[in-house]
């Protein structure tokens, strides 16, 4: 699922970098395009970053 439209990551992406060390936004921007543009992914991304860091294997989409 895309996670950031403007930049075009995915969720994807995102573990593969938690994997790779990446532990914040910050990191992510590094080697992705994310949050560069209308900042809306912002607070999405910091959970998808929490829920990998957590070992999550992926997220959870039920209410
Ligand atoms: S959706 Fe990520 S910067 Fe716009």
């Amino acid at each position: 699922m895309y996670v950031c439209l403007c930049g075009g990551v995915t969720d994807s992406q995102i573990k593969e970098q938690v994997k790779l060390g990446a532990a914040s936004v910050a990191d992510l921007q590094k080697t992705l395009p994310i949050g560069l543009c209308c900042g809306t992914c912002d607070v999405v991304t910091e959970q998808f970053i929490k829920k990998f860091l957590s070992g999550a294997k992926d997220i959870s989409y039920a209410a």
